[in-house]
């Protein structure tokens, strides 16, 4: 049975956030969509199959730093400890730190997938019936209060994934001084980041041979027709992915193969041959880049962990 998962903000209360925002991006010029919204069901679940193709090295990177390292964070971690997860999918990575860390008694996952999220935790909560679990179904970009259970202790928050690389400097910053917030003082922070290197093993990773990161890519168009009712004509946009090495940035895009008109919600979207949607940046980040946005968002680089390539880093900071 899945688990309870706590809704901060109710359906019926809260506006439509999704029809708005792709409303307003698809009117913006250039035009745009966030990348929070790839991840309904369907799109979770490619984004499962993104993480084992053989071009895309980031997640099975961070699992081999994350295991080779587990015993050291662990002992990172104080007493009776609370984990809160931002943006938890599977959740792999969490279990590799409880199982190292006996002494984490609180694992809060915290996505705006509910669906995802209460499958995911129910199977977490049969494998270490220890861990008492509080799922929350939120956007974690937006300040968020912890379920009651967790309150007063210490906490660490997890942002695995390189999912800190999805926002612009600015935003990452922002939701780095959120998450102080959210986790009080004292509280430690294990977050994944991608690191700069050969712009060929970044193209690749998202341009795989099979396709998936396009079929990902352009689910978001399905996932607008299917719950806003638009008419997007899949076959008729691409996936578009390169590095943009001056920004340090994979940009990703959607582009119109041809002049065509989209309905959605009432409204006539025109895109011009070519014309693109800005869908996602992936940011990529050298040690020094990740410690000093972490600094100017108020958190103190404690240890940071790498593989033998440099592909991939995972650091551990504590509020200043
Ligand atoms: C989940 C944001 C880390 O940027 O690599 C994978 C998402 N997009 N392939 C990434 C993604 C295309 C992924 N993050």
């Amino acid at each position: 049975m899945p688990l309870p998962v706590l809704r901060p903000a109710p359906r019926d209360q809260a506006s439509e956030p999704f029809a708005t925002d792709v409303i307003a991006g698809l009117s913006a010029t250039p035009k745009r969509l966030l990348p929070k919204y790839f991840y309904d069901e369907v799109g979770s679940q490619l984004f499962e199959d993104i993480t084992q193709l053989p071009e895309y090295y980031p997640t099975r990177t961070e699992l081999k730093i994350l295991r080779e390292n587990a015993s050291a964070i662990a002992g990172l971690i104080p007493r009776d400890a609370a984990l809160v997860e931002f943006g938890a999918g599977a959740a792999t990575k969490a279990k590799i730190l409880l199982e190292a860390a006996p002494q984490i008694s609180a694992y809060v996952p915290v996505d705006i997938s509910a669906q995802f999220l209460g499958g995911e935790a129910a199977k977490l909560e049969r494998d270490i019936p220890r861990v008492a679990i509080y799922p929350v179904a939120t956007d974690f970009t937006k300040p968020f209060e912890l379920p009651v259970a967790v309150r007063g202790r210490p906490c660490v928050g997890f942002f695995p994934g390189s999912t800190i690389g999805n926002f612009e400097p600015h935003e990452a910053t922002e939701l780095l001084r959120i998450a102080a917030q959210i986790l009080g003082p004292d509280a430690l922070f294990i977050i994944g980041a991608d690191l700069v290197k050969d712009r060929n093993v970044l193209h690749a990773a998202y341009n795989d041979a099979a396709g998936v990161t396009a079929k990902f890519n352009l689910n978001l168009l399905a996932r607008i027709n299917r719950e806003l009712g638009a008419d997007f004509n899949l076959a008729a946009f691409e996936h578009h992915a390169c590095y943009n090495q001056e920004r340090s940035r994979i940009e990703v895009y959607l582009a119109s193969r041809k002049r065509q008109k989209v309905r959605l919600l009432g409204k006539t979207f025109e895109f011009r041959a070519g014309e693109t949607i800005h869908t996602e940046y992936s940011y990529k980040f050298t040690l020094k880049s990740f410690s000093a946005l972490a600094r100017g968002a108020g958190w103190a680089p404690v240890a940071v962990y790498t593989d033998a390539e440099h592909y991939f880093s995972v650091h551990v900071l504590k509020q200043k």
